[in-house]
């Protein structure tokens, strides 16, 4: 690397780098510490390589410039490949499956396409609703039910199969389920330690082969069932992966690249929008005027107390709701960062940092998102930032720093179908409950990989009886 003369933290030590500060629990929440106290660029060396951290607007404006840099398969991302070889997510730029793929299912992904699951996301919705009005007395894990929610929304929709989330017993946790959060799990904690240690103990090692064939044999059961019995249905991701193909070239999937991308979706697809949606709750049921406000825009729309018939059409119309969901990721961005490297030689910074083609840096999005040029309060929860006066009112890099879905080319395929979830999810929710937290709750966010509410609970208690 090329990279010269950054900022690092205090006390490197030989050996190890900066090993020693890495909290390994919460990394990127040190890391946007850092970013206060070392400035828009500085180094961190974990073992023999440096991750440059870029968290300055104005360098981000240079280096989300698909001209001169594109998405980094990071080391953390590799870990992946076991699971999702060339599913969108981990492809690497050059592998021609990417494009294929990228080009059938980027019309899936529309916010027109979502008319086709709408239906299916209310009605997944509406089991969540039935699920908390069934325990109004409880304290429920909010971050652990839309879990639940989000899983059934995109299996179904996806591959037109269900977990059957909101049915089993609280400890009866699905097989593929638990395979799939030990297979995160396994690679989180790699991505914490150096590349020697990645094959020990030998148990858990086993046990990630293991999880890794269970999801893959599920995945392909569910695909070998459908060319059985409905070979020529294009109504949900499978299905179109099966049956079409690239515009461009012609191509189509083959049956391994489908099995990865379903995985990929199952994964990409759900603690992202889940997690999101926790910290909305969290918001909501700590700032009583914006839940208010939400409750004015829902109620206006639905006036009446039976379950609100939240129409395809409506979805978009709900601003207010929009607004605290960006503002939401905003401040807890799910995803807090994303990678980008070097296409060839270049430099960031009117010269000033030179870097090598292949140079990779992490860009800090929790810590761009909360840029001193978004106002003295930057730290605050305040939806109407995002007021079309609001945001003219920025200086143009600080507006283009936001980046929840990351950027270019390989950002976020399932950006509309996020949000149409979530705001889906969000009118039915606010029109049946009122939300109770818990008193002496401070919000813990937790990573693995994507950010979380830890323990963060409520009691949801219904506006209106059940109908
Ligand atoms: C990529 C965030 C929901 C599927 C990404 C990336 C980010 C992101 C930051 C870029 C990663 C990178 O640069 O390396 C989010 C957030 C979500 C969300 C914050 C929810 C609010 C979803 C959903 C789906 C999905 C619902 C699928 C239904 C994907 C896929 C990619 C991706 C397939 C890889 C795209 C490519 O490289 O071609 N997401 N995501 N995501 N996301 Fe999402």
């Amino acid at each position: 690397s090329s990279v010269q003369q950054l900022p690092h933290p205090p006390f490197r030590l030989p050996l190890l780098g900066d090993l020693l500060t890495v909290r390994p629990g919460k990394p990127t929440q040190a890391a946007m510490r850092d970013a206060r106290r070392l400035g828009p660029i500085y180094e961190r060396l974990i073992v023999t390589y440096p991750i440059v951290i870029v968290s300055g607007v104005d360098l981000l404006a240079e280096i989300n410039n698909e001209e001169h840099w594109t998405k980094n398969l990071s080391p953390l991302f590799r870990l992946m490949r076991p699971i999702a070889r060339d599913g969108l997510f981990t492809a690497y730029n050059d592998e021609p499956t990417w494009h294929t793929a990228h080009n059938i299912l980027a019309p899936a992904f529309t916010q027109a396409a979502m008319r086709g699951y709408h239906q299916s996301m209310a009605d997944t919705v509406a089991e969540l609703i039935d699920y908390w009005s069934e325990r109004e007395d409880r304290w429920v894990d909010v971050a652990e039910d839309t879990n639940k929610l989000t899983l059934e929304v995109i299996s179904r929709t996806g591959f037109s199969y269900s977990f059957d989330s909101f049915t089993r017993a609280d400890t009866d946790e699905h097989p593929f389920v638990a395979a799939m959060t030990r297979g995160l799990r396994f690679v989180n904690r790699n991505a914490n330690l150096p590349p020697a240690l990645h094959k020990f103990p030998r148990r858990r090692v086993d046990q990630q082969t293991k999880d890794i064939a269970f999801a893959k044999q599920l995945v392909d059961d569910v695909i070998a069932a459908r060319r059985r019995e409905d070979p020529d249905s294009t109504r949900d991701l499978l299905g179109l992966m099966l049956n079409s193909s690239d515009p461009t070239s012609g191509k189509s999937l083959d049956e391994k690249n489908i099995r990865h991308q379903i995985l990929t979706f199952l994964v990409a697809g759900h603690e992202t929008s889940a997690g999101v949606l926790a910290f909305v709750l969290y918001f909501l049921a700590n700032h009583p005027d914006v839940a208010a406000r939400a409750r004015t825009e829902v109620d206006e729309r639905w006036p009446g107390r039976e379950r609100p018939d939240v129409g395809y059409e409506d979805v978009a119309k709900l601003r207010y709701l929009r607004r605290v969901i960006d503002e939401t990721m905003r401040l807890w961005p799910i995803a807090p960062g994303y990678f980008r490297e070097a296409k060839h030689d270049t430099t960031i910074g009117d010269g000033r940092y030179r870097f090598d083609q292949g140079d990779w840096v992490f860009v800090l999005t929790l810590a761009a998102h909360r840029d001193p040029g978004w106002g003295a309060d930057h730290d605050e929860f305040d939806p109407d930032r995002f007021l079309p006066d609001n945001l003219r009112a920025l200086d143009p890099n600080v507006l283009k720093a936001y980046k929840p879905f990351g950027t270019g080319a390989r950002a976020c395929i399932g950006r509309q179908f996020a949000y149409h979830e979530i705001l889906l999810a969000l009118a039915h929710i606010i029109h049946t409950f009122t939300f109770e937290p818990e008193p002496d709750y401070q919000l813990d966010v937790g990573e693995q990989i994507t950010l979380k509410p830890r323990g963060f609970r409520l009691r949801f208690h219904r506006r209106h009886p059940h109908s």
